[in-house]
């Protein structure tokens, strides 16, 4: 088999970067070892920025995104006793959109514009620093492939092999907690998120659609989801998120989905070696507080997308050259502003932290430099910027 770019990894990045690639002129293959139904299934992110939204619309993606989405104008922020929103739009002209990555998932299967090979095995890295690099991989039927390519993109997420074919360094950072997610068949008690600061631990209250609720406790590292009954996740949650505060109040409803999400932060540059490139979760992971990581994902293949046609199509390395450092500028800025939220919302051992923790939540609540700070941030800079 031969084609013009190798894709390791059907996630939103490797999908994206194949449609985007498509449209520029450009052959991609996708190769997958999940099926096409557990990966349209897997619950993750919820949020798109304003940038991602504008992509996938001029990338033919945003029907289904503006017909079932839902702009949000901004965020709550809460501790004990007090409740702010953070009006995005007023602060930057920028708005976010609650899109869960499932529905994003869904629209780039439906587009139909990748070819993918689902369930493939033993998938290896060959000759990335040649001229003809090449993937290895046993197919659905169990026969032994060769892709060859001019380029190979791993968008194969932290667990992939893709990270492991190229020297680079790496930064990290694990948090000493994690977060129990609920996804609830019950309309949101809110209009826009609530970030919630409590000495029990952080609290969001997040949605998917007008009837589908997506909330998240903080727990401690290594919680075991069965010991959550889901009275006690919402008496739990009730608590965090201030119900009878102001006469707000948190309706429950049946959980239909319950996991535990480790957290943490890590970074591998450089984003290339060769005619190997990184994209999304493969290069660098986020803790949730935020929701960067799909927007993250959603960026890296926009400018991976146009550093390949041009270098491919239009024979010009320039763009393709300057992957990693342009990647890298808005990585380092989402690594950072993920941090900073996850940062400011959780309890950890230290009175002094949480004091710390409440000073910030009140500048940045009060101040218009400071509620600009993290709405520019939230809302996303521009593709880039
Ligand atoms: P992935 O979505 O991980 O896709 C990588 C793909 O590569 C997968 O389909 C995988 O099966 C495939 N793959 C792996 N190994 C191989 C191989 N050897 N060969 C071929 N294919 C392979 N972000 C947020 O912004 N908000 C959230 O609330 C949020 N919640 C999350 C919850 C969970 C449990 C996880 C894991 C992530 C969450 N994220 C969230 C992060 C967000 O979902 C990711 O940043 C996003 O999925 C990145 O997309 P990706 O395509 O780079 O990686
Ligand atoms: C969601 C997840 C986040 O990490 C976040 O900051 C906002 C929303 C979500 O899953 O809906």
């Amino acid at each position: 088999m031969r084609t013009q770019v190798a894709i390791i990894g059907a996630g939103p990045a490797g999908l994206l970067l194949a449609h985007l690639l498509a449209r520029g002129g450009v052959d991609a293959v996708v190769l997958e070892t999940r099926s096409q139904e557990y990966v349209a299934a897997r619950i993750r992110a919820g949020i798109l920025e304003q940038s991602s939204v504008d992509l996938l619309t001029s990338a033919g993606l945003g029907d289904r995104l503006r017909a079932e989405g839902h702009e949000h104008r901004g965020i709550y922020l809460q501790w004990p006793g007090e409740r702010h929103h953070l009006d995005f739009l007023d602060l930057t002209g920028r708005t976010v959109w609650v899109y869960g990555q499932t529905e994003v998932q869904k629209d780039l299967v439906a587009a139909g514009t990748a070819l993918v090979h689902y369930e493939v095995s033993a998938v290896s890295l060959h000759d990335v620093l040649a001229e003809r690099p090449s993937v290895t991989f046993v197919d659905a039927d169990g026969a032994e492939q060769r892709l060859e390519a001019d380029v190979i993109a791993g968008c194969d997420g932290s667990f992939g092999p893709s990270r492991g074919a190229m020297p680079a360094r790496t930064f990290e950072r694990t948090y000493p907690y994690s977060w129990l997610g609920i996804l609830a068949e019950v309309a949101p008690s809110t209009d826009e998120l609530i970030y919630a600061w409590h000495p029990n631990g952080f609290a969001l209250h997040s949605m998917r659609s007008p009837t589908v609720s997506r909330l998240y406790l903080q727990v401690p590292n290594g919680t075991d989801p069965a010991g959550w009954s889901d009275d006690r996740i919402w008496d739990e949650l009730a608590t965090r998120l201030g119900h009878g505060q102001d006469g707000w109040k948190l309706t429950p409803g049946p959980v239909t989905d319950k996991s535990v999400l480790p957290m943490r932060s890590y970074v591998q540059t450089p984003m290339r070696h060769g005619r190997l490139f990184l994209a999304g979760d493969a290069a660098h992971i986020v803790p949730p507080t935020g929701a960067k990581g799909l927007n993250l994902a959603i960026a890296d293949v926009t400018l991976l997308s146009r550093a390949l046609v041009a270098w491919l199509k239009d024979d010009d390395p320039a763009l393709a050259d300057g992957y990693s450092d342009d990647a890298l500028r808005r990585v380092w800025r989402c690594t950072h502003f993920s941090w900073w939220m996850t940062t400011m919302l959780h309890i950890g051992a230290d009175p002094f932290d949480a004091q710390l923790q409440l000073s910030q939540l009140k500048w940045v609540t009060t101040s218009h430099a400071g509620a600009q700070g993290l709405a520019e941030n939230y809302a996303g800079l521009p593709i880039g910027f």
